[in-house]
């Protein structure tokens, strides 16, 4: 078979354990690795990156043959172009391994007659069919890293401290880091500027400082701080953006464990002939499986 592989939308860590175990148990067939996910598809722009880089490559953050959040896949004539470059390079399935909008695509794909196979890799954990997605504990170590790092010098100072992670619209992210840190309150979309002012108020009664984890998109991390500022006059407060932070960096034990066995669970449905499908893992079964698309 003529196998494509891209990676598409935000990248994190694990993308390139999941890429080598791919073609490393695909070596019977033909692998084309395309560049900067389904724009490489319009522009035709396949990877020489041979599997001995991936082998170098495969605990690194990032994704080795580069991913982009094409705004041209979305077009008419981009979409028919990228449908045309599959078709001149007689390709018989396209892996996809990305996020919400990348599964969008698929899902576009499949309709117009491509056998995809998709991958969840996102570090915002928000793909609703599987329970875990390829990037997320990498993001949540580094999170907890982060905060913990500065924390001892917010300590020092007896300052108060927001920290704003990564997450989109989803808060598995800062749920997990508030409860690994410790920390005082977790901001989602739940919540309320005066709900979290209570409780800071409450924790300030005990030894440490507090501590406030802000889940991305919910509230301008400057006017939480200029609320809370008002109404706790004499105490310092700051912002701390986790950011890019959480997508860099070496992928974790975990991390690299499950890229492989997304890899190994699309492996096996290329050997059944299973195309159309997502790879998703079930937190009740442990165990992986395929659902259609
Ligand atoms: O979807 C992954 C993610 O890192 C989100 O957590 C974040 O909101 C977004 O991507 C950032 O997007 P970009 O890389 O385009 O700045």
């Amino acid at each position: 078979m003529n196998i494509a592989i891209i990676g598409s939308g935000g990248d994190g860590a694990g993308m390139n354990q999941c890429l080598y175990s791919l073609v490393s148990r695909l070596i019977k067939h033909k692998i084309f690795l395309f560049n900067r996910g389904y724009q490489g598809l319009i522009d035709n722009s396949i990877s020489n990156i041979g599997l001995k880089e991936l082998k170098q490559q495969r605990t690194k953050g990032g994704i080795i043959i580069k991913s982009s959040r094409s705004k041209d896949f979305m077009t008419e004539k981009g979409f028919k172009k990228a449908i045309q470059n599959l078709s001149d390079n007689e390709i018989d399935l396209l892996i996809v391994m990305g996020g919400n909008g990348s599964l969008q695509g698929a899902k576009k794909l499949v309709q117009n007659g491509i056998n995809c196979i998709f991958i969840p890799t996102t570090i915002d954990n928000d793909i609703e069919e599987s329970d875990y997605c390829i990037g997320f504990d990498t993001a949540v170590t580094n999170a907890i890293d982060f905060v913990e790092k500065v924390d001892t010098s917010m300590q020092s100072f007896d300052r108060i401290c927001i920290y704003e992670v990564m997450g989109r619209h989803c808060e598995d992210i800062a749920n997990l880091v508030t409860q690994k840190t410790n920390s005082s309150y977790c901001y989602t979309a739940k919540s309320t500027k005066e709900e979290c002012l209570k409780v800071i108020k409450k924790e300030l009664k005990k030894e440490k400082m507090p501590k406030i984890i802000l889940q991305e998109n919910v509230i301008d991390n400057l006017e939480l701080k200029e609320f809370l500022s008002t109404n706790l006059k004499k105490y310092d407060i700051k912002v701390a953006v986790v950011g890019y932070v959480q997508r860099g960096g070496n992928a974790t034990k975990k991390e690299l464990e499950m890229a492989s066995c997304f890899a190994k669970q699309t492996v096996s449905c290329i050997k059944n002939k299973i195309f159309n499908n997502m790879i998703c893992y079930n937190l009740k079964t442990l165990k992986f499986e395929s659902k259609n698309i």
